[in-house]
């Protein structure tokens, strides 16, 4: 085999119905289900190539060398990529997100979802949607939903074989825009690798996951209809839920800033007011609020006015994740 290359670009995710905890930790097979929003042009593109020259793999993230966990982590994901292949080659793999990294917008996802599909092209695999989202699932969870485009259901499933994501709506079948509060661009002190760990040990999880079936359904449901107070209430209902075990984790997790508390009570009264938006907070302490793009002038000129608040990114919903042509 030559030396061969292929770059994958994909969107961030936002779940809606969140993923927390897992069931089984090596594979990632979650402890429930969960929703989520591609996100159009927060983007990591990733160009992957295997070269017989390269006596290691090597892995540069925003034109910086990773860190050696980084890297170890890759590692053993193109681990697998060989492994499927049958080729030994070591990999050059060059990254770069367009939206700041480990503050809660999911760069794993698109980080995890954009390797997946360079590197099986690299390797001159053409795998079908569904083993490319298993696939990506291995090296994060959440980003087995940024392979599929649009509105994306992740089941949770019972073993490495049915838990994928596919699309449940394409990104034109509602005009929804997530306009993220950014509150904080530095990386969070505890990974959601190591938050999914601790959430078993919350007494509260247990009944966030039983009860999980019925938000997915309300959620299914809502996007289909776009209904969206009733897609506001699941939404925030599961953020809060989630939020809610982080807290009582031991030890516990507390990824708000005050700032965060001040946006999610002017959300709700927004929405008092007539106005349909909602919140959801992922693993950071950035604010996704929800709202029609018919609105998002308006949202994110409310959102600048909150002390705390950097700036605001605006996201409407992405596609799948797919390969560019690189020009040399
Ligand atoms: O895929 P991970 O390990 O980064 O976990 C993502 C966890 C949340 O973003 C908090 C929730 C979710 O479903 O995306």
């Amino acid at each position: 085999m030559r030396n061969f290359s292929a770059t994958g670009v994909a969107c961030a995710n936002i779940a809606l119905i969140k993923y927390w905890g897992n069931r089984d930790q090596e594979l990632n097979l979650p402890s429930n289900g969960s929703i989520s929003m591609n996100l159009a042009g927060l983007e990591t593109r990733t160009t992957v190539s295997f070269d017989p020259d390269l006596a290691s793999d090597q892995l540069s993230i925003n034109v910086q060398p990773a860190t050696p966990s980084a890297l170890a982590r890759v590692r053993v994901f193109l681990d697998r990529v060989r492994a499927l292949a049958g080729i030994t080659h070591f990999a050059s793999v060059v990254s770069a997100n367009n939206f700041p990294t480990g503050a809660g917008i999911a760069s794993s996802a698109s980080a995890f979802a954009a390797l997946s599909l360079a590197a099986t092209h690299a390797a001159r695999l053409e795998l079908a949607e569904s083993d490319l989202s298993r696939l990506a699932r291995l090296g994060s969870g959440s980003a087995c939903r940024s392979i599929p485009g649009g509105f994306v259901e992740w089941r949770a499933g019972e073993d490495d074989q049915d838990s994928f994501a596919y699309s449940i709506a394409p990104p034109d079948h509602w005009d929804l825009v997530d306009c993220i509060a950014v509150l904080s661009e530095n990386p969070k002190q505890t990974s959601s690798l190591e938050g999914h760990a601790l959430a078993d040990s919350s007494p509260l999880q247990a009944a966030r996951v039983a009860d999980a079936p019925r938000r997915l359904e309300v959620c299914r449901r809502a996007l289909q209809e776009r209904d969206f107070m009733r897609l506001s209430e699941i939404v925030e209902l599961d953020s809060n839920l989630m939020h809610a075990v982080m807290l009582t984790s031991t030890p516990r997790l507390i990824y708000w800033l005050p700032a965060t508390l001040t946006i999610l009570q002017e959300v709700g009264d927004w929405r008092r007011d007539g106005l349909p938006v909602c919140y959801t907070v992922d693993a950071g302490p950035n604010v996704h609020v929800l709202c029609a793009a018919a609105d998002v002038i308006q949202i994110a000129d409310r959102l600048l006015h909150i002390p705390g608040v950097s700036h605001v990114l605006k996201a409407s919903v992405g596609g799948p994740t797919h390969l560019v042509l690189e020009l040399y």
